[in-house]
């Protein structure tokens, strides 16, 4: 890489719920191919080039079990969206990527974390998002942390197989509500704040967090209502005990470590982890957070 592409920003997870639609974000605001995609697996980054053939993206290889990728994908970056994941590597995973990006003077990260990160949380994912914002807030490089509770969008990678096949989704969340987001306002003030953060008119955000949570606060029953009258047919959803959680989550494949973490957050779901709505995004953005049934709407097709 020369140094022509410096002071690119990379967004690490481009294939992911949130990054796929920070991807887009920038790639429709920027005009000067400063913009740096890190995939990680082969038919997904052959996906993305198809998407922005002749856009000026340029697209990376980046594992996060492989450091070296990590090393390669922050040459000449000056800003990061970064997206980790729950696995128990994460706080390395994440160490080693600020490392690399203080090597290459990245000066500002906008970081996807979560709800509660902050809190003294009952639960493990909580507990990996705070020691990652630690890590960056002692690495001395700016950031914004953005915290939501629950995606919109879990209900198709999470939910969508049987709501699909069974017109229903099972989940131990017992009658808690959830104050859902869909993504897609998440990644609105990712992308605003990551092409701001090079300019100075973002000083209001730098080293702040904040909690970016939908305008309404919803049950699963009410979930599942929204559901049925969007898409026109009955979907229903099942509470399920903690043990049946886990048989599920073992027979699509998860492993012991995740299903624990899973189970642990629907745990302090149903003591109401979640359920405070925030006016951040309309604050930041200017307009209403986008509600569930536009969601639905939105995303009929994928219900199908
Ligand atoms: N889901 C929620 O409701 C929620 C709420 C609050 C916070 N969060 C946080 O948001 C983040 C994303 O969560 P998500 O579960 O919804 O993920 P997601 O959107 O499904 O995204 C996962 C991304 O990580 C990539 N990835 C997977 N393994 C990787 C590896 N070894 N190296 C590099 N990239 C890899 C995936 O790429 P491939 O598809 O190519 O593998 C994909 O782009 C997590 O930190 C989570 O804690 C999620």
């Amino acid at each position: 890489m020369d140094n022509k592409n410096k002071g690119k920003i990379l967004v690490i997870g481009a294939t992911g719920t949130v990054g796929s639609e920070v991807l887009k974000r920038l790639v429709s605001t920027s005009s000067d191919n400063s913009i740096r995609a890190a995939v990680h697996s082969r038919n997904r980054a052959d996906e993305i080039s198809r998407q922005y053939t002749n856009k000026g993206i340029e697209i990376v290889d980046l594992d996060y079990m492989q450091p070296e990728t990590i090393t390669n994908a922050l040459i000449d970056i000056n800003r990061l969206f970064l997206q980790t994941l729950p696995v128990p590597d994460a706080i390395n995973i994440c160490s080693n990527i600020i490392r690399e990006a203080k090597k290459n003077g990245v000066k500002y990260i906008v970081k996807l974390s979560a709800m509660g990160a902050d809190s003294k949380p009952g639960s493990t994912i909580l507990r990996l998002h705070g020691e990652e914002e630690k890590i960056i807030k002692e690495s001395g490089i700016s950031y914004t942390f953005l915290r939501p509770p629950a995606f919109m969008q879990n209900f198709i990678t999470q939910f969508g197989q049987t709501i699909k096949t069974q017109n229903a989704f099972y989940a131990p969340a017992g009658d808690a509500k959830m104050s859902f987001v869909d993504t897609r306002d998440i990644a609105a003030i990712a992308a605003a704040m990551l092409m701001n953060g090079n300019n100075g008119s973002n000083k209001q955000h730098m080293n702040k967090a904040y909690d970016i949570t939908g305008q309404e606060s919803l049950s699963y029953s009410q979930v599942a209502e929204i559901l049925s009258n969007g898409i026109g047919r009955k979907i229903s959803y099942i509470n399920i005990n903690e043990n049946t959680a886990k048989e599920g989550l073992k027979q699509i494949g998860m492993n012991d470590w995740f299903i624990n973490i899973m189970i642990e957050l629907f745990r302090i779901i149903r003591t109401g982890y979640g359920s405070e709505t925030t006016t951040e995004i309309e604050r930041i953005t200017g307009r209403k957070p986008i509600a569930f049934a536009q969601f639905i709407k939105d995303y009929a097709k994928a219900f199908r």
